[in-house]
């Protein structure tokens, strides 16, 4: 129901749209601006101090309840729940941070630094939203909670459903996504629709069937997955004793995480955390980038519209999106910031994970597409050698390793039928079970 009073409330959904801007209670089940049909985000009042608040959180680091453990809930004063609100969740967050000297001289860099977000439960970055997401389920009394998914959100709900106790259903593109994910998502219980079409169409019907009363979306759609996935700004910042950084660039699909990142470190400036942002700047693959050709089109029009790339192609599944939901609210991030969006090629993506791989790191390959961008902008000249630079890792290693494998016995093949010649291929060797034989080639290993 719409409410007015802003100067009283505590929290709300507000509409995006600029001359709208309605807020509605937290307790709403709405999937968009009711009146407009704008995109909703969550406003909070918070009555803390900058050093208050960093003090607090850095304390729960010590302690052992579930909701300091999280690296989610640990920063809750943020989040638009009460303080002893009962949560799901699975302790996630608290991601690493990696200094990655190879994948450094590789993009031109003198140091580059990697938030390794594929280190949740689930192995993505959407168990930090999905957290919020599904305890807003529960406070709403959800019986199942929805999503369309290029996998990754599907094994999340899938868990953290199945941790609640709440029916989940997820639509998914059928033969579109790893196996790997699949595979969780099964694991947990969920019921899994395989939809012949590609994610653009899930989600089209997702949005179809939220008017549903029994259901409930997750999508990052949905402002309350938002605000889980913003944490990893302040968890970021955090680690690097709040020293902000010059630029942190992802990969984008849906563009739910840029938004959510770009709205953590907003409010962190808001509240005198911090007293400028960085540079955000967003990687998509080429056969799928209609936000990188949005953001080109913005330089000249300034009220531009996204539009839909009706067959998007690309080997990184989980980016393989045509007509990303959160546009606007991620070009908002990008502008705000200065930042940049580029799209890089299924090749340069290839690149790049291997040689995330060589620092003993690995990731999915849409993450490794921000690496091959912060690569491409070095050259552009956007980025400086010595700036501080922190790259996204948005999925696990073992999310895809049909691709990883295919990758180095040289039979990744690219949309388009193209033949991808790794640069740092690795094959395996043939051996007699023979120690001699061993040692001969251990001889000949260079590296
Ligand atoms: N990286 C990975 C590993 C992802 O799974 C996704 C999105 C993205 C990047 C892009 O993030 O959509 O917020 O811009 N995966 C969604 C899914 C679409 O269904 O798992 P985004």
């Amino acid at each position: 129901m719409e409410i007015s009073d802003a100067e009283t409330i505590q929290a709300a959904q507000r509409c995006i749209e600029p001359d709208c801007a309605r807020l509605y209670g937290l307790r709403d089940k709405l999937l968009v601006c009711p009146h407009c049909g704008g995109l909703l985000e969550i406003v909070k009042r918070v009555n803390h101090a900058a050093q208050e608040l960093k003090e607090m959180w850095r304390a729960r680091r010590a302690s052992n309840a579930p909701r300091d453990r999280s690296g989610v809930w640990r920063f809750r004063e943020l989040l638009p729940f009460d303080e002893d609100a009962p949560i799901i969740t699975l302790t996630e967050g608290n991601t690493p941070l990696y200094d990655a000297p190879r994948a450094a001289r590789f993009c031109g860099l003198e140091r580059l630094e990697l938030k390794h977000q594929g280190c949740n439960p689930t192995g993505s970055f959407k168990d930090t939203g999905m957290t919020v997401a599904i305890t807003q389920a529960v406070r709403l009394g959800a019986r199942t909670a929805i999503c369309a998914s290029t996998g990754n959100t599907a094994a999340s709900l899938a868990a953290y459903a199945a941790r609640a106790g709440l029916g989940c259903a997820i639509l998914v593109p059928r033969g579109q996504i790893s196996l790997a994910k699949l595979a969780q998502t099964l694991d947990y219980g969920a019921l899994v629709f395989e939809v012949e079409g590609n994610f653009d169409d899930c989600m089209r019907l997702i949005q179809e069937l939220a008017a549903e009363e029994t259901v409930y979306v997750v999508n990052s759609i949905n402002p309350f997955r938002l605000e889980g996935q913003k944490t990893v700004a302040i968890e970021l910042l955090e680690q690097l004793d709040w020293q902000v950084p010059d630029h942190v660039v992802l990969p984008g699909g849906n563009l739910g995480n840029s938004s959510a990142l770009g709205k953590g470190f907003f409010e962190l400036l808001a509240l005198g955390l911090i007293a400028r942002v960085p540079r955000i700047s967003v990687v998509q693959a080429e056969g799928a980038a209609p936000f990188a050709r949005l953001f080109a089109r913005s330089q000249t029009d300034e009220r531009v519209e996204l539009v839909p790339i009706a067959a998007p192609q690309t080997l990184a599944t989980a980016i393989k999106i045509g007509a990303p939901v959160s546009w606007k609210k991620a070009l908002e991030v990008v502008r705000r910031t200065g930042g940049q969006v580029i799209s890089v090629s299924e090749r340069e993506i290839a690149e790049a994970k291997a040689i995330i791989g060589r620092d003993g790191i690995g990731c999915e390959p849409a993450s490794a597409a921000a690496v091959a961008g912060i690569k491409r902008l070095v050259e552009t000249g956007f980025i400086a050698r010595a700036s501080s630079v922190i790259a996204v890792l948005t999925g696990h290693f073992l999310k895809d390793s049909d691709y990883a494998i295919n990758y180095h016995r040289g039979t990744l093949r690219a949309p388009g039928d193209k033949e991808l010649e790794g640069a740092h291929r690795n094959l395996p060797i043939p051996v007699p079970a023979n120690k001699a034989e061993i040692l001969a080639r251990l001889d000949h290993q260079t590296n």
